[in-house]
């Protein structure tokens, strides 16, 4: 049997042990040292409430409540109008802004247009939840504010979930509302995608949801899509102490001590094969190290590779502003600064356009 701790960087199963337990063992690895283990009372149902509803010519908005052991957060869902069968993102987002002073749901995305033009992706024939992860579980440290974490039982393990982990419970919850809809949503066509913090989410939720068709990183970096041996950009020393509550307890162990991480971050990406994913890096954005964001897919590719399918297709010059679409794992960088702009939802939308028709 192999030691997953021999060489995080050279896969050695093939398909069937990887199937078996290689898959199941690297999971429980990153769960157990980085991320935290969801609690077993998160499998409970979620009860939804449509709370406000509006239509546009083109636009079908909901909020909508997801309720748990009597705690309350929400999405905000825009859908094709009168269509059926819509591809469909779902975006964790930590800066979702809602209109308070009037309940204007319209208002409400048009004030995401930083994150997301609405109008565009709904042009495109695709629907869109945002997910407001601060209602969630807080993003601050030391929050005496409530959060699901908090009402599914508190923190008790040096294993125990962190807000990311919580963050990418619920989007795979907007899933599950999803299945409840009248065929509104295609659901083998589903993605999860997030910036930043929530690059780092959708990544997790996809690796342990399968119904996400596809996961989008915009520049997650550290923790994230990139490397943490090597990474030139934050360190898992930085990122324990500004934002401990993110992760579990056990994964300050390896702060400055990168190489005795039993795995990483490319296995995370592994996790998803066959199924997609999407980084994307900006020029602009040391902090997140794009050097290792391509490294990591490169490396993740042999997962991809086990299932007989390409991983990322890229040369070893990377051309600036081109999006590397061929394989499962697509890859750009732009040139730019820490964000998600248009330009990144277009090559986005062009290549989920792709995948959803294979
Ligand atoms: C900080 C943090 C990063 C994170 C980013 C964000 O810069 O150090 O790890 O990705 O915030 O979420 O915007």
């Amino acid at each position: 049997m192999t030691n997953v701790k021999d060489d995080v960087f050279h896969n050695r199963f093939s398909l069937s042990e990887w199937q078996e337990f290689g898959k199941a063992s690297i999971l429980d690895l990153i769960l157990s040292e980085e991320y935290g283990y969801r609690p077993q009372s998160s499998k409970q149902k979620v009860q939804f409430i449509v709370a406000e509803e509006k239509h546009t010519d083109t636009i079908h908005i909901r909020k909508v409540y997801m309720l748990i052991n009597g705690y309350k957060m929400k999405f905000h869902l825009y859908v094709p109008e009168g269509k059926k069968h819509n591809k469909a993102f779902v975006f964790v987002l930590h800066e979702y802004v809602e209109n308070t002073s009037s309940s204007d749901l319209v208002n409400d995305y048009q004030s995401l247009k930083h994150y997301c033009d609405v109008d565009n992706v709904i042009s495109r024939g695709y629907a869109i939840a945002f997910v407001s992860t601060k209602e969630v579980a807080p993003d601050k440290k030391y929050s005496k504010r409530a959060s699901v974490i908090k009402a599914l039982g508190d923190k008790k393990t040096a294993s125990s979930w962190g807000a990311i982990q919580a963050w990418s419970w619920a989007a795979s919850k907007v899933v599950d509302y999803f299945e409840t809809l009248d065929d509104e949503i295609d659901l083998s066509k589903v993605a999860v995608i997030g910036h930043s913090r929530g690059g780092k989410t959708a990544l997790l939720a996809a690796s342990q949801d399968e119904r996400f068709l596809l996961a989008v990183s915009s520049c997650s970096g550290n923790s994230g899509a990139a490397l943490a041996r090597n990474n030139t950009g934050e360190t898992i020393d930085v990122i324990t102490r500004a934002f401990p509550y993110w992760f579990c307890k056990n994964y300050k162990k390896y702060r400055n001590k990168e190489e005795s991480l039993p795995f990483d971050q490319h296995q995370l990406i592994g996790l998803i094969a066959p199924r997609y994913v999407y980084v994307f890096s900006a020029t602009g954005d040391s902090w997140a190290c794009p050097k290792n964001e391509l490294l990591s897919c490169r490396y993740a590719s042999q997962y991809f590779n086990l299932y007989g399918v390409d991983g990322l297709i890229a040369p070893e010059e990377i051309e600036v502003g081109k999006s590397y679409q061929n394989g499962h794992i697509a890859y750009h960088i732009k040139d730019g600064i820490h964000n998600i702009e248009t330009r990144d939802w277009n090559m986005i939308m062009d290549y989920f356009d792709k995948i959803g028709i294979n």
